[in-house]
């Protein structure tokens, strides 16, 4: 047996085994303490826990490194597409030229949604918040494709990831289109992935589109740097839905659902109006101390994971320049407020010792309204991207012989046994 650690607990001692990954902290397997030593774990919030082995995406977020399948994010955004990406966190390695025309192929034609399904949207109130139609609509994708849903066949979970790449840009724009009162535009299989969806969501009938490639580059980037990120909450949902064998359109719905909470991707949404309601940089002061009065978090701020700058901030800081720059907005007001809010919480004690650096949120909001998107529409295009995060995990967990379905335990703290009193009694 390799290394071990012990735990000794009333009179018995287990000896639990220590399993190393490719990089990151050793793990403590403890599978077999309940079993052994009638004790569990304590880890709300899963501080602690590895809740899984996974060989997608690795984090180390004291370094702020962010691999998918090995490649550094930078580098990912800097030189691939996100359809690249879409094939390399799915399959495990970049595709050759072939296997990429195939891919593309068959994502581009599977852009198109079941006539009826347009039908769903009217259901909807006009004033619905796009994720509300999110969490409805692709929940609904799983009463059209009853071929793709056996989780059990190989082939029929390639078609549904493949489904779900290619019907949520479709999707997302329609909620769009829907949320302005505008019709729907069709997807276009000349196009590139983030060219259609930019044309599904812009374009209007009454006059022709013109594509403009430093946005749709920028379109692209952004899928990249939200394509996947290990085992945060949504991915963490999804995972836990799909062990039940939950189809995997209803489990990425639960993605979609948790995904929207304003401490994970809701938080664009939130950063952005954060900083429309600062106004202006002579208030900045004032709003950090509300942030140190413990009356507001500072949004885009903090990680669970990253204790020094996110990585993909990085890149999203640069894209947003470059939008900026490309829409004749470089002097964006909120911009300003955003670098000098940035500049003043660095230096403060306040959350320099609590390691809080600008996560991927804290520049996307500025730069996605640039692109024409109100601050609505930020979450739902988070939701496009990690699509391909949600199924990759899905389908690992899913192929993995190791998988039980997820079941945690608890302290139970309420009430001990009692009897049943009657009504006239209480
Ligand atoms: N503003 C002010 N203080 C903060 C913030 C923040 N944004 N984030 C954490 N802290 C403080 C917190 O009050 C606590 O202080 P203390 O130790 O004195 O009580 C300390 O930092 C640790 O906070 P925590 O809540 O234990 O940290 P966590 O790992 O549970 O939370 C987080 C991570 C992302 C939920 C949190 O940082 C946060 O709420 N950030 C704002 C929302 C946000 O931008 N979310 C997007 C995350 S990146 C995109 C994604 O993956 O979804």
């Amino acid at each position: 047996m390799g290394e071990t650690a012990k735990v000794s607990f009333g009179g018995t001692s287990v000896e639990l085994p220590i399993l190393k990954g490719t990089d990151g902290p050793a793990v403590v397997d403890i599978r077999k303490l309940y079993a052994e030593a009638d004790v569990f774990t304590y880890d709300p919030g899963f501080t602690s826990t590895a809740s899984c082995e996974s060989k997608i995406t690795f984090i180390d977020g004291d370094k702020g490194v962010l691999l998918h399948r090995g490649y550094p994010i930078d580098q990912l955004a800097e030189k691939s597409s996100f359809l690249e990406v879409c094939y390399l966190l799915l399959n495990g390695e970049l595709p050759n030229a072939k296997e990429f025309e195939t891919f593309q192929h068959n994502i581009t034609y599977h852009t198109m949604l079941h006539d009826q399904f347009d039908r769903f949207f009217a259901g909807f109130r006009r004033d619905a918040h796009p994720m509300a139609i999110m969490v409805g609509a692709v929940g609904a994708l799983s009463s059209f494709y009853h071929d793709s849903t056996n989780v059990e066949d190989p082939e029929q979970r390639i078609i549904s990831s493949h489904r779900l790449i290619a019907k949520m840009p479709t999707i997302a724009a329609r909620a769009f289109k829907y949320f302005k009162g505008q019709p729907f535009v069709h997807p276009r299989n000349d196009l590139s992935f983030s060219e259609n969806f930019l044309r599904m969501c812009f374009s209007v009938p009454a006059e022709d589109w013109k594509p403009n490639p430093v946005l749709t580059r920028a379109m692209d980037r952004i899928f990249i740097l939200h394509a996947d990120h290990e085992q945060n909450a949504s991915t963490s949902t999804v995972r836990l839905a799909g062990s039940s064998g939950a189809n995997p359109f209803a489990c990425i719905a639960a993605g979609i659902a948790c995904l929207w909470g304003p401490s994970h991707g809701g938080a664009n949404e939130e950063a952005l109006n954060m900083l429309a309601e600062i106004g202006s940089v002579e208030n900045i002061p004032e709003y950090v101390q509300g942030v140190k009065d413990r009356r507001y978090r500072l949004m885009g701020f903090g990680h669970r994971v990253y204790k020094n700058y996110d990585p993909r901030a990085k890149v999203m800081q640069q894209t947003c320049h470059e939008v900026l720059a490309e829409v004749g907005h470089s002097d964006d007001p909120l911009l300003k407020i955003a670098i000098e809010l940035e500049k003043i919480a660095l230096n403060d004690p306040y959350f320099v010792e609590r390691k809080l650096y600008p996560n991927v949120d804290f520049y996307s909001g500025i730069t996605l309204r640039a692109l024409g998107f109100p601050p609505e529409m930020f979450t739902v295009l988070f939701a496009l991207a990690r699509t391909v995060g949600w199924i990759s995990q899905w389908k690992e967990m899913i192929e993995d012989p190791a998988q039980k379905i997820g079941r945690p335990r608890q302290i139970y703290t309420g009430a001990a046994q009692r009897d049943y009193v009657a009504v006239d009694k209480r």
